[in-house]
């Protein structure tokens, strides 16, 4: 019986320590830079840069890391994303589409994460 009591303490407790190890673990997973690539990752997709941009290669557009070492303010980048100058990369025959309508907000985490790879 008293193996039993046992057991069931040793259950329990487990059941305790794993469960809070799963709450600390989703809390630092969300401030870490891992989980902000991913963020960033999800926001190039939704937005359809992805389309025409990569993160190290040349693709319809520049690679980030290449615009990166241009060493625009993240706001300029932005202003970039909205009003496109394609004279700015006159190695590439299609302009960047212009994109108004994504948001400012969104378009600065993805600036300052294209500044970080610098
Ligand atoms: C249809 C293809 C296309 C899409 C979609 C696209 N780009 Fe571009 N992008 C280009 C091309 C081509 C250039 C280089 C020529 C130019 O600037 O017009 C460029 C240039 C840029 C530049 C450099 C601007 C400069 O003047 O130095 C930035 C920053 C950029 N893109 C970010 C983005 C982001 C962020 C997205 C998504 C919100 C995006 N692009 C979507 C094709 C695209």
């Amino acid at each position: 019986m008293k193996i039993l009591q046992h057991l069931i303490l040793c259950c329990l407790s487990l059941a305790i320590i794993s469960c809070g190890s799963g709450k600390t673990n989703k809390q630092s997973t969300e401030q870490t830079p891992v989980a902000n690539k991913f963020k960033i990752k999800q926001l190039l997709e939704k937005n359809t840069c992805f389309a025409c941009h990569k993160q190290d290669e040349k693709l319809v557009g520049p690679s980030y890391s290449e615009i990166a070492k241009r060493s625009y303010s993240d706001e300029r980048i932005v202003e970039l994303i909205y009003k496109p100058e394609p004279e700015n990369w006159p190695e590439y025959p299609a302009p960047m589409v212009a994109l108004p309508h994504l948001d400012q907000k969104e378009l600065l985490e993805i600036a300052h994460w294209i500044n970080s790879l610098n």
